[in-house]
């Protein structure tokens, strides 16, 4: 199958037309070895050596998921935060790197308690802004841009193509947190993206039982060799069966992918100006910051994440999460069933989420027992 002729729902449910030369199974086995036979003489032809730095297991995932981003090569990570930090760690000490204000919050404890005591200068900004990342670019110095799009738990916009001009211009690379997109919604690399993330924990696997991470290239170059080597040496592996469990996922994933933005398009427009909400976050809604910027960037909807801001401060926000009986009270995103969940709680100090706000996950369920569910949850909280 050709991916460049292909379309990315044939993509995905084939899983790229993979078949066994040998067994002619049209599933992948599942490869648990941790090493390798070497040859005779000393060599080891087969590329491969240990489970750590490479194994089979990884070929077909990481194939589609080039496939639907249209990069140069993909690796899998053991979670989203081994690849995303597998970025930064790739960089030097003393490089300056720019990251947003708003992003998923882990990431951002990371760079700011770990990452700058290795010596990185990780500066926080408006990434939403152009004006304000071409302000904090030290042309020379800046080594990477980091962007999230949407971005937790606002789902603030970035515009990609404008931001990697701008970091290009200054000699950083760009890379994107695409997670919340997936690559059937934003394809970051053909707007000019560098390296594009995902925690494929979320939409790739998309059944809550799989912690993995991926990182997919544009090009190759030394930059990413080191990449490799972060994988390899620090040892942010994925086991054999999450690497084959996700691959199952990604089958499904246009499907899923499509009823969850569906689902969170018209959950937003109810509740949108709803008597017990203050505000509906949600980039498909033309009243959102950067819907412009989302309708450009990404094609087929704007994705299955949005927030709420109860009416009635952070006591009515948490009543509304205690009384939802469909809704699961958990956090993550990206699986068949939908979660709500009181953010500022899980962020604690420092979070951009109102105390009012609830960070819906919205699933592949029926869309009015969902919205019928929430309805009941915001009249109980105002009973
Ligand atoms: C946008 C985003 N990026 C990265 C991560 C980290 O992924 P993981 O939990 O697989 O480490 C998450 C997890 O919630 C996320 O939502």
């Amino acid at each position: 199958m050709d991916p460049k002729t292909t379309h990315p729902d044939t993509i995905a449910a084939q899983g790229l037309g993979w078949i066994d030369e040998q067994t002619r199974a049209i599933t992948p086995p599942l490869h648990v070895s941790t090493t390798y036979l070497r040859d005779p003489d000393n060599q080891y032809r087969s590329g491969r050596v240990y489970a750590r730095a490479d194994n089979p297991a990884f070929d077909q995932a990481e194939a589609v998921i080039n496939a639907l981003e249209g990069g140069h090569q993909a690796l899998l990570f053991a979670s989203g935060m081994a690849a995303a930090t597998a970025v930064f760690q790739a960089l030097a000490p003393g490089d300056h790197v720019l990251a947003p204000k708003v992003m998923y919050w882990s990431l951002r404890n990371w760079l700011m308690n770990f990452a700058t005591q290795w010596g990185l200068q990780v500066e926080l900004i408006d990434m939403t802004s152009p004006e304000a990342v071409r302000a904090a670019l030290k042309p020379g110095k800046t080594k990477l841009v980091w962007v999230e799009t949407p971005a937790n738990p606002l789902w603030t916009v970035t515009d990609i193509a404008a931001t990697a001009q701008l970091a290009h211009a200054a000699g950083a690379l760009l890379a994107v947190d695409s997670t919340v997109a997936t690559p059937l919604l934003t394809q970051p690399l053909a707007l000019g993206a560098d390296v594009v993330m995902h925690a494929a924990t979320k939409y790739l696997n998309g059944h809550s039982d799989v912690i993995a991470g991926v990182l997919v290239t544009r090009e190759d170059s030394e930059y990413w060799q080191r990449v490799r080597k972060v994988r390899a040496q620090v040892g942010g592996t994925l086991g054999s069966f999450e690497a084959w469990l996700l691959l199952r996922g990604l089958r499904t994933l246009h499907l899923r992918v499509r009823a969850a933005t569906a689902g969170a398009q018209r959950i937003a427009e109810h509740f949108h100006g709803h008597r017990h909400v203050a505000e509906v976050l949600y980039p498909g809604l033309p009243a959102c910051q950067g819907h412009a910027v989302a309708k450009a960037q990404m094609k087929g909807g704007f994705g299955g994440m949005l927030s709420i801001r109860a009416r009635g401060g952070e006591a009515a926000a948490v009543a509304v999460a205690a009384n939802t009986q469909i809704w699961k009270r958990a956090t993550s995103l990206g699986g068949t069933e939908s979660l709500i969940e009181h953010r500022a709680s899980v962020e604690g100090a420092g979070t951009p989420a109102p105390p009012d706000l609830l960070r819906l996950s919205v699933g592949i369920e029926d869309v009015g027992d969902l919205i019928a569910d929430l309805e009941q949850a915001l009249a109980a909280a105002h009973r």
